[in-house]
């Protein structure tokens, strides 16, 4: 069958594709250890499950409203009250099947044929096939490594045309870790309004923060970037829900209605039971929520040390999200690879350890490292990393 054009340049995401290889050398015996894992290595709180089973026996089984349930909606905007001092009206918020839903949708609703959109490197993968898919055109800046991987405002002037619709913040970045400053935004907001850029701000991770850093939403810096900014938000990563697949969009009226309407001719709304659960969520006991986060912490700093340590590789100490995203440039030399790419193929032959690539992201001398998984198994793959750059020097 031939397929649409939309989909012929479409490339699988690198993160699933190395989280295959590694099931597949797992079941045939090889006792692999994968850090490419993008999701919390921890079940989703009790109170959380119990909330949907309840939902389930009350008979809230069926269709909700397309936008989601006015009950979460509800809890969503507490939520934005609490940790942004944002107000948002029900209008203004759309509940969509995962943040990853809520991007895709907003896209759709947003772009025609050749609309450029800005996305810093290194990216999340699925970013620019996003925009493709919707029309768009993704415009790299890159983020480099000596800024922390953030980009400056003169270069996000330096990438604006009359084609740009948007540009896509995500602080903490996956894949970096790295978070933006309310200096950092400010100055790059100013930008955006400057020539009407739409600022798409994911900020999914924003609960797994670091070292006392802080997160802070873009829209919160002024009545007029609220007006200018879509948030992207949910419950996958803050309370360990990735299965439950519930994220949600807050912006301008008229663009969360136009993602409603696509919405409601695509999925018709999130599954029922899951926006139960996503309400207890967010009304229910948030200690669960830190005690995740202080885990990721301690993992962070543990493992950071031991991963600097091992010659070739060097790393900007990431302040969010869970991932770890260190230059394996000179590590590749050493081991006597030609890219990072078949570097990352050999440590995963060779080593049994699974990290994505950073071509991935748009940043082919990384590589990314996921902490969502135990210390032990950290640790034992960080032995074997640094045993494989032994045996290859
Ligand atoms: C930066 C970023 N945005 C969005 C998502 C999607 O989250 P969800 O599971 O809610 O679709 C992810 C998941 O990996 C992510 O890393």
């Amino acid at each position: 069958m031939k397929l649409a054009k939309r989909v012929a340049s479409l490339t699988p995401s690198a993160t699933l594709a190395i989280t295959a290889k590694a099931k597949e050398l797992k079941a045939a015996g090889y006792d692999v250890i994968g850090l490419g894992a993008g999701e919390p290595d921890f079940n989703t709180p009790q109170h959380i499950i119990e909330a949907a089973v309840k939902a389930m026996n009350e008979g809230h089984t069926k269709y909700t409203p397309s936008g989601g349930l006015p009950a979460l909606k509800a809890e969503i905007i507490k939520k934005f009250v609490r940790d942004q001092g944002l107000s948002y009206e029900p209008a203004e918020i759309i509940v969509c099947v995962g943040a990853k839903h809520a991007l895709y949708t907003l896209f759709q609703v947003l772009l025609d044929e050749g609309d450029e959109v800005i996305i810093p490197t290194p990216y999340w993968v699925s970013y620019p096939e996003q925009v493709k898919l919707a029309g768009g055109v993704p415009v790299y800046v890159e983020g480099l490594e000596e800024n922390d991987f953030k980009i400056t405002p003169e270069q996000l002037k330096a990438a604006i045309t009359p084609r740009t619709k948007a540009v896509i913040l995500n602080s903490p970045s996956n894949p970096t870790g790295m978070i933006y400053s309310a200096e950092e935004l400010k100055a790059l907001g100013e930008i955006c309004l400057e020539h009407g850029v739409l600022i798409v701000s994911d900020e999914i991770y924003e609960k797994l923060i670091y070292g006392g850093a802080k997160h802070v939403s873009i829209a919160e810096l002024s009545p007029e970037l609220k007006a200018q900014t879509v948030i992207i938000n949910g419950v996958s990563k803050s309370h360990s829900m990735t299965g439950w697949r519930i994220g949600y969009a807050a912006g301008p009226k008229d663009i969360i209605k136009a993602m409603t309407d696509l919405a409601s001719h695509s999925t018709s709304n999130p599954t029922s039971i899951a926006q139960y659960a996503a309400i207890a969520a967010y009304s229910g006991p948030q200690e669960p929520v830190e005690q995740m986060r202080q885990a990721f912490e301690e993992r962070l700093n543990i493992i950071y040390d031991k991963l600097v340590q091992i010659p070739g590789f060097t790393c900007v100490k990431p302040q969010g999200a869970f991932y770890l995203f260190p230059n394996a440039r000179q590590a590749a030399d050493m081991a006597g690879c030609r890219t990072v790419d078949e570097f990352v193929a050999a440590l995963l032959e060779e080593a049994k350890v699974a990290l994505v690539p950073g071509s991935g992201f748009g940043a082919p001398d990384n590589v990314r490292l996921s902490y969502a998984t135990s210390l032990e198994a950290l640790e034992t793959a960080i032995k074997r990393i640094r045993k494989f750059m032994e045996a290859r020097a």
